[in-house]
This record gives C-alpha cells, sequence and structure tokens, in this order.
C-alpha cells in the first residue's frame, strides 16, 4: 500500500475547484493505485461551502481519497504538502486597476508563499492557476526563499490546451497527435501561442496549414481572448477546462510527459533573453517533478516581436510588485 499523497488546494470553495477537487481524488491526478489527502483553503466566511464541498466528496465514495480537512489558515493548509494548487485569488472588482490588482493578490501570495516556506514538503510541487497567475507565482516563489525556485510554476497550459484544438480543428488531424507546440510567455492576452515546430504524425503543422494570415489575425488573437468568449457564453469564467489544465499541467510534471512537449510557466533561467526568475511560458519536458527546457529554438522576426509583448508585460508587472517584495 502507497503511503497517501497530500494535497493542498486553494480557493477550494470556488467554481475552478468545485471542478478540480473531484477529479483529484478520484485519481484522475496520481492514478487509481496512488491515495491523496486533500486540504482545502478558502476565507473564513466560505468554511460552510467547503464543508458542503466535503460532505460531496465523501458522498462520492473515491476509494483513492484516504482523508480531507478544510482551513482558513494557509499554513495549516500547507503542513507537510507534496502538490499544492493555488487556485484562489481577489477577483477584479469594479473600477480596479491593473495596480490595484496585482497589490491586492501580492499580499495574497506573499502570505502563501511564505507559509509554503515554512510548512510545506521541501519538495512540494506548486501550481498557481489564481490571476494574474504568472507574477502571483513570482511572489509566491520569492516568498519562499528556503524552496526551491523548482518548486514553482504557472498555470499555461489552459491556454495550450486551446491552442492545440484549434490547430487540430483547422487541420483537420486528432488533437492528441500534435507535438511540439509552444505557448510563450504571460497567461494573459499577449501570450504568444507559436506551432512553427508543431508536427502531427512526423508532418509539419505550419506546412499543413499554410496560412500566415490565418495564425496572425485568427489564430493567436482567438487563443488569446478565448477566455472572455467562455465568459461571454456562459456567462461565468472557465472552470471545468481550466481545472482540466491543471491536472494537465500537474500530472505531466510530477509523473511524466514522456518526452512530449507542453508548456508551463516556470522560474527563468534566463534563457530566451528572459530575465532570471520571472515566471515566463516555454516549452519543457518533465519527468517525475523534474522539468527540462526545450532551449535554442529559433525566432524570426515575428516571433521576436510576440515574444517582446508578453515578456515585457511581464517586466511591468514584476517591477509594479517589486517593493511589496522588499
Ligand atoms: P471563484 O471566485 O469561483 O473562486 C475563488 C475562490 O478563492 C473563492 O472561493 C474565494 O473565497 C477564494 N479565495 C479568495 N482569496 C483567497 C485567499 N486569500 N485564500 C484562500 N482562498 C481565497 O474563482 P474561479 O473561477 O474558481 O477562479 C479562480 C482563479 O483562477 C481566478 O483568479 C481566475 O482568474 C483564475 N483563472 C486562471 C486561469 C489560468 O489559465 N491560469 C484560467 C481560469 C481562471
Amino acid at each position: 500500500e502507497k503511503s497517501p499523497v497530500r494535497i493542498a488546494v486553494t480557493g477550494a470553495a470556488g467554481q475552478i475547484a468545485y471542478a478540480l477537487v473531484f477529479r483529484i481524488a478520484s485519481g484522475a491526478l496520481l492514478g487509481p493505485d496512488q491515495p491523496v489527502v486533500l486540504t482545502l483553503l478558502d476565507l473564513p466566511q466560505m468554511q460552510g461551502a467547503l464543508k458542503g464541498v466535503m460532505m460531496e466528496l465523501e458522498d462520492c465514495a473515491f476509494p483513492t481519497l484516504a482523508g480531507m480537512a478544510a482551513t482558513d489558515d494557509p499554513k495549516v493548509a500547507f503542513r507537510d504538502a507534496d502538490i499544492a494548487f493555488l487556485v484562489g485569488a481577489r477577483p477584479r472588482g469594479k473600477g480596479m486597476e491593473r495596480k490595484d490588482l496585482l497589490g491586492a493578490n501580492a499580499e495574497i501570495f506573499t502570505v502563501q508563499g511564505r507559509a509554503l516556506n515554512e510548512a510545506a514538503s521541501r519538495d512540494v510541487r506548486v501550481l498557481v492557476v489564481g490571476n494574474p497567475a504568472n507574477t502571483n507565482a513570482y511572489i509566491a516563489m520569492k516568498s519562499a526563499p528556503d524552496l526551491s525556485p523548482a518548486c514553482f510554476s504557472a498555470m499555461i497550459r489552459l491556454d495550450h490546451n486551446r491552442a492545440a484544438s484549434m490547430l487540430a480543428g483547422k487541420a483537420g488531424i486528432d488533437v492528441g497527435t500534435i507535438e511540439k507546440l509552444v505557448v510563450w510567455g504571460n497567461h494573459s492576452p499577449t501570450m504568444y501561442p507559436d506551432y512553427r515546430f508543431a508536427e502531427s504524425g512526423g508532418r509539419k503543422l505550419a506546412a499543413m496549414i499554410d496560412d500566415e494570415a490565418w495564425n496572425r489575425e485568427v489564430f493567436i488573437p482567438t487563443v488569446g481572448k478565448r477566455g472572455a468568449a467562455v465568459i461571454e457564453a456562459r456567462g461565468a469564467s472557465s472552470a471545468a477546462s481550466a481545472a482540466n489544465a491543471a491536472i494537465d499541467q500537474m500530472r505531466d510534471w510530477v509523473v511524466g510527459s514522456h518526452g512530449k512537449w507542453v508548456s508551463m510557466a516556470i522560474a527563468s533561467d534566463g534563457s530566451y533573453g528572459v530575465p532570471e526568475d520571472i515566471m515566463f511560458g516555454v516549452p519543457v519536458t518533465a519527468e517525475r517533478g523534474v522539468v527540462t527546457r526545450i532551449s535554442g529554438l529559433a525566432m524570426d522576426e515575428f516571433a521576436t516581436e510576440r515574444f517582446a509583448i508578453t515578456l515585457n508585460e511581464l517586466k511591468e508587472e514584476r517591477d509594479a510588485v517589486a517593493h511589496l517584495l522588499a
């Protein structure tokens, strides 16, 4: 019998978590033979709702769910955590400027970074979903000096999955056959979905599609605005697809991507000219918690331009929160 893996989920009374925790508990993250213990964190006024989520988890009778608890204290939530999904964040309120949003979230992710630093397993793998995800992950990482920067990542997988589906539709291929797709940069409309290296069954997608106008005028903007389009259609922001992407990114990270390129936002080591520590979406392979960047990919003029736009946004976000980290 394997010992249970301890998994913390923040924002656990929210809508993404409602699509996430049941899949984790069912074995969709770590498989049917790996027991998990869930710790659910949310604000004090959400503890009643969290109790309801736990009642439903109980009512699923998942054989892989070895235990669970709810709390409003990050240190309790992250105690010995092997895996943490940081989903809870402060949403943009009416009349709130981007600066205010960054500041409000900086406070949350400073506290949570410190709590991880103090309480989590030294090998914890932390995936930040709550927006602005890249900069929240950067703040949490900077607030956890005793943990390796390699313990942290931000979610760009939803953008990657959105791009893959759209490419499959355009090229008339099965989405599962797509390899070597990249989403660079920030999880925001500035991200750069890039299929210059992508292949399906050994054939280059760029050659199959052969439509650069579509790439620039349809594909890139549609992927960038997909989140807003879902809100418009559904009246609520992406939740099940976000939870699915969180499972995908964490599973590939801690179990393995088996040689397949996946996009992850990780702390920069300086490659591609991204300043160190900025959480930047890059192509990686991963095996048992260890991430390897795909380096040395060529940039043409258009790619260089797109890359600079999303990098500049992340530099601005970093600079806007710098005083809060001092
Ligand atoms: P939601 O509003 O339904 O749930 C958020 C939950 O977080 C609430 O229950 C709230 O009480 C809780 N929360 C707020 N501050 C907290 C704190 N300091 N500690 C613990 N819990 C806290 O929001 P939803 O739809 O679940 O989205 C969560 C976040 O994920 C949002 O920031 C959203 O923008 C982001 N998101 C990110 C995506 C990505 O691709 N990276 C995709 C979709 C959403």
